[in-house]
């Protein structure tokens, strides 16, 4: 399973610690926030350490070739910045990127949130056009289909249902009533 803009990988660590037989990799950017969990996951597992993990500094824009094929899942929550921009505006290079990394029958689960008030500076600054239903359904989910991904299912989160990920920004935005939370699922094709 590969976790892109894993920010202080989280969800990777404790996927990893529920399922050890699983192989887990946080990406990000940044590389700050990685340090961390990475140096955590070397310790013996008797002391927390989990080698089912491994964390990588790269672009969503640039994923490494030795990726290329390994995941059976792909997760992207919370994006911000060029991730986001990447997602909702659907380019094509950053997706054939994420369909590179996917192994035949992959799920890619993105999950967004956006407070369209606080965040409408940000997204005019990235691009990212008004978020209808037509431009959802007809202009983005073309994008992917394109790029060889068929869509499972989406649409709005309730706040129960994406708080309890175990995210840190999914607890860092709980509780903004504002924010619009969405997912969207497919599978590689
Ligand atoms: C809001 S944080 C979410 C972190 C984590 N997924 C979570 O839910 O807690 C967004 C993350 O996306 C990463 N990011 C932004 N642009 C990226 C890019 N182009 N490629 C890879 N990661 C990127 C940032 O460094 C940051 O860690």
């Amino acid at each position: 399973m590969i976790d892109l803009g894993t920010g202080d990988g989280r969800f990777v660590s404790a996927a990893a610690k529920k399922n050890p037989r699983k192989f887990y990799i946080g990406i990000d950017a940044a590389v700050d926030a990685l340090r961390k969990p990475s140096m955590k996951a070397t310790r013996k597992p008797a002391k927390g350490g989990l080698p089912n993990v491994m964390f990588i500094q790269a672009a969503v824009e640039d994923l490494p070739e030795e990726l290329d094929g390994v995941a059976d899942e792909i997760h992207i929550h919370f994006p911000w910045g060029s991730l986001l921009a990447a997602v909702l505006r659907g380019d094509a290079g950053v997706l054939a990127g994420l369909r590179r990394i996917a192994a035949p029958d992959c799920m890619l689960e993105i999950i967004v949130g956006i407070d369209p008030t606080r965040d409408r500076a940000e997204l005019e600054r990235l691009g990212i056009p008004d978020l209808t239903d037509e431009y959802l359904r007809e202009g983005l989910l073309q994008k992917y289909t394109a790029a060889g991904f068929e869509y499972v299912h989406g649409g709005r989160l309730a706040e129960g249902d994406w708080a309890a990920l175990e995210t840190s920004w999914a607890r860092r935005l709980s509780g903004n009533s504002n924010r619009i939370v969405a997912s969207l699922v497919l599978r590689a094709v």
